[in-house]
């Protein structure tokens, strides 16, 4: 069995349909008002696919402290072309699966009270909605994300039963001020092209002492678990769409866009998550579901397809052949913050 670290991502902008539907006017509020109320999974060492966090920061200038109100970090070869998340059992697989794994320790942290109003924005296939509803005892939960498919795969979810989904605008939320008391985005912030206009979003509609969360991979140490994939793609010449605002997964930046919405006892932690795969096919088969990735992939020919595989292999370190189980590692950021007790809404 081998572990690795997944290295940096090229990840994925906000699709054309996101942006059609994000400039839809005057969403309506749904009528609701409620009461207000590294650890040691990483290999020990560098192993042959490791590089060192400054090696992963090129546009990173030695010596200087990381800002946090300017984007510190731009991922290289930044391009803001599209994403899609319109196959939901993909995106389950792939990213879903992976989330999941974040979510069950970053709701461990939150260590919410039962009887909640929870809020998932950017809930997409609904997996994060699922755990809450298993091991939170809401009072009341609801989804919201932009694309149809996911929000439809969401609603289908046997474990989120009882949740209520919509389509709708991180940045337009259609709900009443403080009428839940948690809201989280799960890998959506750097999507946003303006993430402090999502978390003042949030501030909005969660009640005074409320909690305000978000978790997404740390990007810039590459803790995405595409990042491997980025690089096998890049070693074979072929661009990959990169977040519209990739420069949020850094641990300082989201954490002074948290105090910078007025969120009070702000707190990030990372979290490391691993995941077996049975065997390196196994592993590539997943793999190829990525979001961002897999237009990319589709569009190369079998022989392009096929180098980029091996490319992977070797930056996993692992030996042509099927090979056994393979284990993969990705990181995440955490952040949370309470709503003030004296915010007045809206
Ligand atoms: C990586 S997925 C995360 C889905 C889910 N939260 C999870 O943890 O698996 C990113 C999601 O963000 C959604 N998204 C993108 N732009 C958004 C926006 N402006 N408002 C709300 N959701 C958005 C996408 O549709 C997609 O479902």
């Amino acid at each position: 069995m081998r572990a690795c670290l997944l290295s940096p991502t090229v990840f994925a902008a906000c699709s054309p349909s996101l942006a059609r539907w994000a400039a839809r006017p005057g969403l309506a509020w749904d009528g609701s008002r409620a009461p207000a109320l590294s650890n040691a999974l990483f290999p020990p060492g560098p192993a042959p696919w490791h590089r060192s966090r400054a090696d992963l920061l090129p546009a990173f200038p030695a010596g200087r402290p990381l800002a946090t109100r300017q984007p510190a970090w731009v991922p290289p070869a930044a391009t803001a072309t599209g994403i899609s998340f319109h196959d939901a059992d993909a995106y389950d697989r792939m990213t879903g699966a992976w989330s999941r794994l974040v979510g069950l320790a970053f709701l461990d942290w939150l260590s919410p009270a039962p009887g909640l109003r929870w809020l998932d924005v950017g809930c997409g296939s609904g997996v994060f909605t699922g755990l809450v509803a298993q091991r939170c005892a809401p009072a009341r939960l609801h989804g919201i994300d932009p694309e149809p498919a996911q929000v439809a795969y969401a609603r289908s979810r046997p474990d989120a039963r009882g949740a209520q989904f919509r389509q709708g605008d991180a940045t337009a939320l259609p709900y009443a001020p403080a009428s839940f008391d948690v809201a989280v985005m799960a890998l959506v912030l750097f999507y946003l092209p303006d993430p402090a206009r999502g978390v003042a979003q949030m501030v909005r509609v969660v009640a005074p002492g409320g909690l305000v969360g978000a978790y997404h991979w740390d990007l810039a140490a590459g803790g995405s678990p595409l990042a491997v994939l980025g690089r096998a793609l890049a070693q074979a010449d072929v661009d990959t769409p990169t977040a519209p605002s990739a420069w949020v997964a850094d641990e300082d930046a989201v954490r002074q866009l948290w105090v910078d919405a007025g969120l009070e006892d702000v707190q990030t932690r990372h979290i490391t998550v691993r995941r077996e795969f049975r065997s390196f096919d196994a592993l590539w088969e997943v793999l190829q579901l990525g979001a961002s990735t897999a237009p990319v992939l589709r569009g190369l020919s079998c022989r392009q397809r096929e180098a980029v595989r091996e490319n992977v292999r070797g930056l996993l370190g692992l030996p042509p052949g099927p090979g056994g189980a393979v284990t993969c590692t990705a990181r995440a950021i955490a952040v949370k913050g309470r709503v003030g007790r004296r915010a007045s809404p809206g």
